[in-house]
């Protein structure tokens, strides 16, 4: 199989649990030469938590070779030269987990996404692959109202995206798509820590994006009101184990031809998310909750809070939206004997946990202020108050305690 993003967090999850389920040898591009220690690292420290270090005939199955410029995605044809000889070659399967979220550059997004696919795609195609599979998302369909299919997108219809990021990746798709060459798209939704200790081995994206900003903006002093944007809107968040567990099911038993959301039920709401870290570590006196981003009282806020929503600004818009994602694949996965752990508020409060007892700031903090907390919060959920610029007038719509 050729892997590309294994020097990614999706990409290292599927290698190491290919390595551990599977015999299938691994041919993976990297840019940039990279030390071979540094890519293995993560994959070894997977299979450990796991529960058994990476074997040496694991180790051997791992085979990095250079990824060529994208306009030359053809010279992968050399790396057949530096290869083991017990190594067949073109390989069987394309496995596809590179990619870029950088929502704001849209030309690495065009890059690391639609070209990127493009060529590995034509490369598929030369060399006749059984099959190629695809990582995408499952917010690849933009916003919508309906519940979103497990099918390709339909290309006749106007859509609205939440950013870039969605239109490349759904581009992508198209391109898988129309190829050609079997497929397999699995569309993850937001990829978290670990189900079974909080451990988390991705970069700073969606929930650990906000957590770690609030490490880095709100922990200076403890304040009385704290102001966020948190509808009683269902999360979509599948944790990092459980990902992998859905990738190797789909891997194994779809279809050509299937696209599957790798997705958690109806999640926690963003609300009650808050409310968790909220309770871990900060008890405020009261909370105030606004219904989307636009409603917050930017100008009244306190600084420091403002500059956080405005870091994640971009995510809790997405949040705030009512995402339904059809689950046929999943439940047909299930009924083959596959127990996907849901993600409910009480997995995430073990990620929540890891990443509190990582940082030294949050505990500091928790440890000099904990006589400040207020058991029983002022809990205010304000009414939606509409477009940005309108009268901010919320009203009160329910006060309660926690
Ligand atoms: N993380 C999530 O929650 C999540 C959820 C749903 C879908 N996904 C999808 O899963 C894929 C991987 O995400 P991730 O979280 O693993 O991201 P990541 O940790 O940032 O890894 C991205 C991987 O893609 C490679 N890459 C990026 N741009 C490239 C380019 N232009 N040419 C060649 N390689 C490139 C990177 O290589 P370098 O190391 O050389 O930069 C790295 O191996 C993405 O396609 C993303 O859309 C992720």
């Amino acid at each position: 199989v050729l892997l590309t993003g294994v020097t990614g967090f999706l990409g290292s999850l599927v290698a190491a649990k290919l390595l551990r389920e599977d015999t299938v040898d691994l041919v993976c591009p990297v840019r940039g030469a990279p030390a071979r220690g540094d890519v293995i690292a993560p994959i070894e420290a997977e299979l450990a938590i796991a529960g058994r270090p990476m074997s040496a005939s694991e180790r051997a199955r791992i085979t990095l070779v250079a990824l060529p410029p994208l306009d030359e995605i053809d010279r992968l044809e050399d790396a057949a030269a530096g290869l083991d000889a017990r190594l067949a070659w073109p390989p069987a399967e394309i496995i596809h987990c590179a990619g870029c979220l950088d929502y704001f550059d849209a030309e690495a997004l065009e890059k690391g996404n639609v070209e990127l696919t493009q060529q590995l795609v034509a490369q598929a195609r030369r060399w006749g692959v059984r099959r190629f599979v695809f990582l995408s998302t499952a917010f690849s369909g933009g916003y919508s109202d309906q519940i979103i299919p497990e099918s390709i997108h339909e290309q006749a219809i106007a859509r609205r995206d939440p950013t870039d990021y969605t239109r490349s990746k759904r581009q992508a798709e198209w391109i898988v798509a129309g190829s050609g060459v079997p497929f397999l798209i699995i569309r993850p939704s937001i990829v978290i820590g670990s189900s079974q200790d909080g451990h988390y081995s991705g970069k700073r994206y969606g929930l650990y994006q906000l957590w770690m900003g609030m490490e880095r903006l709100i922990f200076d002093q403890w304040r009385p009101v704290f102001q966020a944007v948190g509808p009683r809107v269902a999360t979509h968040f599948v944790h990092q184990d459980v990902f992998q567990e859905m990738f190797i099911a789909a891997w194994r038993h779809l279809p050509p031809g299937s696209v599957f959301h790798a997705v958690s039920a109806e999640g926690p709401t963003l609300m009650a998310l808050w409310s968790l870290w909220l309770d871990a570590c900060l008890r405020p006196g009261r909370i105030e909750y606004f219904q989307q981003v636009a409603d917050l009282p930017v100008h009244q806020m306190d600084r420091r809070q403002r500059s956080l929503m405005a870091l994640a600004s971009v995510n809790l818009e997405i949040a705030t939206s009512s995402w339904r994602f059809e689950t046929t694949n999943l439940a047909r996965l299930e009924r083959m004997g596959y127990d996907f752990t849901r993600t409910a508020l009480s997995s995430i409060a073990v990620c929540q946990q890891a990443f509190i007892d990582e940082s030294a700031t949050i505990r500091a903090f928790i440890e000099e202020n904990r006589s400040r907390f207020v058991d029983t919060p002022e809990v205010i959920e304000m009414e939606m108050v509409g477009q940005a610029g309108r009268a901010r007038e919320a009203e009160v719509l329910l006060r309660r305690a926690l």
